[in-house]
């Protein structure tokens, strides 16, 4: 059954620790997220941002509770397969603060490293990075290494490295937080014109109250609750 659901949790608990070092995370968390939609995640820093995030990317393993991406169930109350690494590669685009842009590989190789290292050929990861360079109006810049860059194409650099496997799903850990605000603001458009243009989920965490005009959705952990606001 194909649906326009992306995320789909339910009851997720996460803590970490135990006895004196015991930390309580997310409690019962239960929401969905559809394909299209631009969901912004807000909460005091040490709230939960991004151990939600890296729970929903099956980077860590919550405690209980029950994961969808897409329609496939990844998650009840341990990891559904041993290769969550697949399903990363496969499904979900990752953005971060700082980009982590290699800095001795050129903007086409940053971007054609993980599709090739992944087995994809040469010439189709290639192909597709002209095509995502084009997109973010950066065609010329492929030859040309991070540091000659602004801080706002490399941004855009990250946000395409971030789509090269045609992702279902983006997670971006304050993607803007290096930006002043008239670039952020263009990332964060961005952001909502490839959610809506590719399918994708996006779940973007920010501090700026500024880019919150331009999402569909807010998302908040207050009290270990993930509550929605718009
Ligand atoms: N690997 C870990 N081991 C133990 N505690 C952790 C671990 N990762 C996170 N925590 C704790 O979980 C809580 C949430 O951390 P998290 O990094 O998710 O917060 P955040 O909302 O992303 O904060 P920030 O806005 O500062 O990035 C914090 O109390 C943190 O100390
Ligand atoms: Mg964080």
């Amino acid at each position: 059954m194909s649906t326009n659901q992306a995320i789909k949790v339910e009851n997720l608990n996460k803590s970490f620790g135990r006895g004196d070092t015991f930390v309580d995370v997310i409690h019962d968390a239960s929401f969905t997220i559809n394909k299209g939609e631009l969901v912004a995640l807000i909460a005091p820093s040490g709230a939960g941002k991004t151990t939600l995030l890296m729970m929903l990317g099956c980077v860590n393993e919550p405690n209980s509770g029950t994961i969808y991406l897409g329609d496939e169930k990844v998650y009840e109350n341990r990891w559904l397969t041993k290769e969550t690494r697949k399903i990363r590669r496969e499904k979900i685009g990752f953005i971060f603060q700082a980009h982590y842009l290699i800095p001795f590989l050129n903007i086409m190789d940053n971007l054609t490293l993980l599709p090739q290292t992944n087995g994809v050929d040469t010439k189709e990861s290639q192909a597709k990075a002209r095509e995502l360079l084009h997109y973010f109006d950066i065609a010329d810049k492929e030859s040309v290494m991070p540091s000659q860059l602004s801080g706002g194409q490399n941004q855009r650099v990250a946000i395409a490295r971030a789509l090269m496997n045609n992702p279902e799903i983006i997670l971006a850990d304050e993607p803007t937080a290096a930006l002043d605000m008239s670039r952020s603001t263009a990332v964060v458009k961005m952001l909502k014109k490839i959610a809506v243009e590719q399918d994708v989920a996006i779940v973007m965490v920010t501090h700026d109250d500024r880019m919150l005009e331009y999402c569909d959705r807010i998302m908040k952990i207050e009290d270990k609750k993930v509550v929605f606001e718009k």
